[in-house]
């Protein structure tokens, strides 16, 4: 049995007046160390929600996170700041991450000061990072619309990977690219995770690309997880429950 690194337990979340709208009902879910897993579901079945819950950035009705097997004390302010380096979060929309008016160096280096990190040390990690991603250090100057969509990805995994996290949580991070910025990218994310030991969730709606990219997925249905049967010929999202 693989050791689960991030875990949900019999988690409830609701939206809306007298919180009518239940997203989440008494969901399990546990991420497993070192592997990719995928998280499907139709749009508004509440992945971005579960993703939110999972990065300690909102709060369950009712149940828990776990990180390493324990609750995170969000109110111990050491727990918490090293919890957000821990777990990093990348969007589909990057840019929406990146304040217009500064230049990419900037609103890298300060997510390097939120999280503390000593500065030179920053830096050098961040020369490392680009070169692996593949971004000449030159594009930092620009703002970001002066960068391409894939570009932009780039450096925004670059700022994800600076705090050195052990999970990364991929919310539909392709879907806005076309076909083959996407394909670039997920070789990229394969080899990262390769490098750096991560662990993912991999949020997304493309079977074929689910299929391909990960070694485990579950479905969001109906506020439930469901383990998935990837290999079914038909490619029906529906596997042993
Ligand atoms: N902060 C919020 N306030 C009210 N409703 C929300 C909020 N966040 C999400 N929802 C609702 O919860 C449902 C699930 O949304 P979301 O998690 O974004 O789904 P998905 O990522 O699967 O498309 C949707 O009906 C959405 O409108
Ligand atoms: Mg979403």
């Amino acid at each position: 049995m693989p050791e689960a690194i991030l875990e949900m337990k019999n988690v409830t979340k609701s939206f809306g007046k007298r919180r009518s709208v239940r997203v989440l009902d008494h969901a399990d879910f546990a991420l497993e160390q070192n592997r990719i897993t995928a998280l499907m579901g139709v749009s508004g079945s509440g992945k971005s929600t579960l993703a939110r819950l999972l990065l300690m950035l909102d709060t369950c009705d009712e149940g828990e996170i776990l990180y390493r097997g324990r609750p995170v004390n969000m109110a111990k302010r050491r727990e918490s700041l090293a919890f957000h380096r821990r777990v990093q979060y990348i969007s589909q929309r990057p840019e929406s991450f990146f304040d217009p008016m500064y230049r990419l160096r900037s609103s890298v280096m300060e997510a390097a000061r939120i999280h503390r990190l000593e500065p030179a040390k920053a830096s050098d990690r961040l020369s490392q990072l680009l070169e692996q991603v593949k971004i000449n250090e030159a594009v930092l100057d620009r703002y970001p619309y002066q960068v391409s969509g894939g570009e932009i990805q780039r450096v925004a995994l670059c700022r994800a990977l600076l705090p050195e996290p052990d999970v990364l949580i991929l919310d539909e991070c392709t879907s806005m690219l076309d076909v083959s910025v996407q394909a670039q990218i997920l070789n990229l994310l394969r080899d990262l995770q390769k490098e750096w030991n991560l662990t993912y969730l991999f949020i997304a709606h493309d079977i074929e690309v689910v299929r391909w990219f990960t070694d485990r997925a579950v479905l969001l249905s109906e506020g439930k997880i469901r383990e998935m049967n990837l290999h079914n010929a038909d490619g029906s999202l529906f596997g042993c429950g």
